[in-house]
C-alpha cells in the first residue's frame, strides 16, 4: 500500500486481498448465516467489531426469482458487511479515526461501527443529494458530517486527500478489507440455495459487484462449488459509465460528469472500482443494463407491494431484471438472485413524492367513512 488512503498499487490499480492456503471450517448447510460464519476467509487477526450483520433474508419473490434483502442489516444496508471487517481492521492497525465520502449508506454504516468501536468518524457528503434517513443515522451515531458543494466523485477525491494528510483510516470501497466483508453476500446465497444462474445488483462505485464476484470465485477456488453465476450490473440511465463501457465492449470507462438519478445511492459518475467490476462482468459472461428513474420507482413499488421495502437504488435490481426479460435476454425460467441493497426507510422523502401524504380528516367516524 503506498500511502494512507490510496490503496493503490504502482500500476495504478486497486489492491486486493488474496487467500492461498485456507483451512475451510464452515459448512454450506444453510444454517447460522452471518458475516462471521466465514471468518476463515476474512482477513482479520483480532476480535471483530460486530453488530450481528449478515444473515439477511433471501425471499423467493416469484418462481426462481429471489430477492436478498440487505436492508435487514443493522444500519439498513449491505455496507455493514464491509464495515464490520473494515472497522475491525482500523482497530487492528491502531487507528483512532475513520473517514469516508458517501452517497449516504456508507456513512451511516461507518458511523454506527465507529461508535461501537469508539473511533472518531468523519464523513463527506454531496450537499443536498443524500437521503434523509442516512444523514440522520450518521449524525446520531456521532460522526462529524460535512456536506460539500460538489458531487460524490469530488467528495471521494477530497476524502482521500484528507485521509492522507490527517492519518484517518479510509473506509470507502477502495479499502480492500471492506470488500472482503461484502463478498459474504455470495457465501450466504450459496449457503442457502446453491449457485444461482444470475446475480443482479445495482452498481454505483462498483465495489459490491466486484466483491460478490470475488466471493463466488473463492468458493470455486477452494472446491466448495463447481459453477459460477453470471454477474449483472444495473445502472441508472443518468449515471451509467459502466453500462456504456460494456455496451461498447471497453475495459475502461468514460466518467459521467454530472450524474443524475432518483436513486441517489448510485448517483456516481466515476466509479473507483470500475476496472474490477468490468473484469467481474466480462469474466462471468454477464452484462450491464441501464434503467430509467421511472422503471426504478415502479420496481420499488412492486417490491413494496410484495412485502419487501427497499430504497430506490435497491429496486434497480428488479427494474434491471424486468428490462432483461423484456429484451429477451432472460426468459423467466432462470434462477436469479436480485440484491436489494438498502431499506425503504433510508429515503422517506422519495416515498412521499411517489405515494403522496396520508389523507387527513377530522377525528370523526363519518368523516373517516367518507375516505375509506
Ligand atoms: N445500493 C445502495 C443502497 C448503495 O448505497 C450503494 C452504494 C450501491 C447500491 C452501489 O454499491 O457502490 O458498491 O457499486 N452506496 C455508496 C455509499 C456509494 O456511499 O453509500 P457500489
Amino acid at each position: 500500500m503506498n500511502n494512507e488512503g490510496s490503496y493503490t498499487c504502482e500500476c495504478g490499480g486497486l489492491l486486493e486481498v488474496q487467500f492461498e492456503d485456507v483451512d475451510i471450517d464452515f459448512k454450506l448447510n444453510g444454517r447460522d448465516l452471518s458475516v462471521w460464519k466465514y471468518r476463515c476467509l476474512l482477513p482479520v487477526n483480532r476480535d471483530p467489531v460486530t453488530l450481528k450483520e449478515g444473515g439477511t433474508p433471501l425471499y423467493e419473490f416469484s418462481r426462481n426469482l429471489y430477492v436478498k434483502h440487505e436492508g435487514a442489516n443493522p444500519s439498513g444496508s449491505f455496507k455493514d458487511r464491509g464495515m464490520t471487517v473494515g472497522v475491525t481492521k482500523a482497530l487492528e492497525l491502531g487507528k483512532k479515526a475513520v473517514a469516508c465520502a458517501s452517497t449516504g449508506n456508507t456513512s451511516a454504516s461507518m458511523a454506527m461501527y465507529a461508535a461501537k468501536a469508539n473511533l472518531r468518524a468523519y464523513v463527506l457528503l454531496p450537499s443536498g443529494k443524500v437521503a434523509l434517513g442516512k444523514v440522520a443515522q450518521a449524525l446520531m451515531h456521532g460522526a462529524r458530517v460535512i456536506a460539500i458543494r460538489g458531487n460524490f466523485d469530488r467528495a471521494l477525491e477530497l476524502v482521500r486527500i484528507v485521509c492522507e494528510r490527517m492519518g484517518f483510516y479510509l473506509l470507502n470501497s477502495v479499502n480492500p478489507f471492506r470488500l472482503e466483508g461484502q463478498k459474504t453476500i455470495a457465501f450466504e446465497i450459496v449457503d442457502e440455495i446453491g449457485v444461482p444462474e444470475y446475480v443482479i445488483l445495482p452498481v454505483g462505485n462498483a465495489g459490491n459487484i466486484s466483491a460478490i464476484w470475488k466471493g463466488f470465485k473463492e468458493l470455486e477456488k477452494f472446491g466448495l462449488i463447481d459453477d459460477l453465476p453470471k454477474m449483472i450490473g444495473v445502472q441508472a440511465r443518468g449515471a451509467n459509465p459502466i453500462y456504456r463501457a460494456v455496451r461498447d465492449g471497453r475495459y475502461y470507462i468514460d466518467p459521467v460528469k454530472n450524474p443524475e438519478t432518483v436513486a441517489t445511492a448510485i448517483r456516481i459518475g466515476n466509479p473507483v472500482n470500475a476496472r474490477k467490476a468490468l473484469r467481474a462482468i466480462y469474466e462471468s459472461r454477464g452484462t450491464v443494463v441501464e434503467v430509467s428513474d421511472e422503471e426504478i420507482v415502479n420496481a420499488q413499488r412492486e417490491l413494496a407491494r410484495g412485502g419487501i421495502g427497499v430504497e430506490p437504488a435497491s429496486a434497480s435490481s428488479l427494474a434491471g431484471y424486468r428490462r432483461l426479460i423484456e429484451e429477451g435476454y432472460l426468459n423467466g425460467d432462470e434462477v436469479v438472485v436480485c440484491i436489494a441493497t438498502g431499506h425503504l426507510l433510508k429515503d422517506p422523502e422519495i416515498v412521499l413524492k411517489i405515494c403522496g401524504r396520508p389523507i387527513e380528516v377530522p377525528a370523526d367516524f363519518d368523516e373517516i367513512l367518507k375516505v375509506l
